[in-house]
C-alpha cells in the first residue's frame, strides 16, 4: 500500500529536465489537477442536490478519482518547475521540492479518502457525501501547504 501511495503521489522527483519544454510539463501537471476538479465537481453537484443523484454517474466520478492516484506524477515536478523558478505559470509552491516527506504525507491522505469514496459513492448518496467531504479535506490538506494562492 504504502509503496503504491508513493508512487502515485511524489514518485522520484527526477532529477534530470526533460526534452518537453518545462511550460508544456506545467500545463499537463496543471491539467491533472483540473481532471481532479472535473471529476470533485460531478460529485459535489450530485452531493448538494445540484443535480439528482445518479449512482452510475457517482461510481464513474469516484473511480476516474482512483484511477488517477495510479498516475505517476513524479516526472511533472521537474527541477526548474516551481512557482519561484516561473512566476505567473504555477501555483506549485517550492515547498513541494525542499519537503517531499510532507507531500508523501498529504498524498497518502488523499489516496486513502479517494479510495474509501470510491467504496460507496455508486450505493448511496448521503455516504457519498461524506466521503466526498473527506476527499475535499485532503485536496485542501495539501493546497494549504504546497499550493500558492495565486499565481
Ligand atoms: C499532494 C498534494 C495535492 C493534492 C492531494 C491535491 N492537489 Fe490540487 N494541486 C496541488 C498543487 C501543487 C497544485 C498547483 C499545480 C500548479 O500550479 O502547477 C494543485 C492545483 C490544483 C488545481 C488548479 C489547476 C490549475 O488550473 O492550475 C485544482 C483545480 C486542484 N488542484 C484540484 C484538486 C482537487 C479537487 C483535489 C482533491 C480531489 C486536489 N487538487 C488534490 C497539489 C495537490
Amino acid at each position: 500500500m504504502r509503496k503504491v501511495l508513493l508512487t502515485a503521489l511524489v514518485a522520484a522527483i527526477p532529477a534530470t529536465g526533460f526534452a518537453a519544454g518545462l511550460e508544456d510539463l506545467v500545463e499537463a501537471r496543471r491539467g491533472y489537477y483540473k481532471l481532479l476538479g472535473a471529476n470533485m465537481g460531478t460529485l459535489s453537484a450530485m452531493a448538494k442536490g445540484d443535480v439528482a443523484y445518479d449512482g452510475a454517474a457517482a461510481q464513474t466520478a469516484a473511480d476516474n478519482l482512483k484511477t488517477l492516484t495510479q498516475y505517476n506524477v513524479g516526472h511533472l515536478y521537474a527541477p526548474g518547475t516551481s512557482k519561484a523558478d516561473m512566476p505567473g505559470k504555477t501555483r506549485a509552491l517550492p515547498a513541494i521540492w525542499e519537503d517531499q516527506a510532507g507531500v508523501a504525507e498529504k498524498g497518502m491522505a488523499y489516496v486513502e479518502a479517494v479510495n474509501a469514496l470510491a467504496e460507496v459513492a455508486g450505493l448511496d448518496r448521503a455516504d457519498m457525501g461524506k466521503a466526498l467531504q473527506k476527499v475535499g479535506g485532503t485536496c485542501k490538506g495539501c493546497h494549504d501547504d504546497y499550493r500558492a494562492k495565486d499565481f
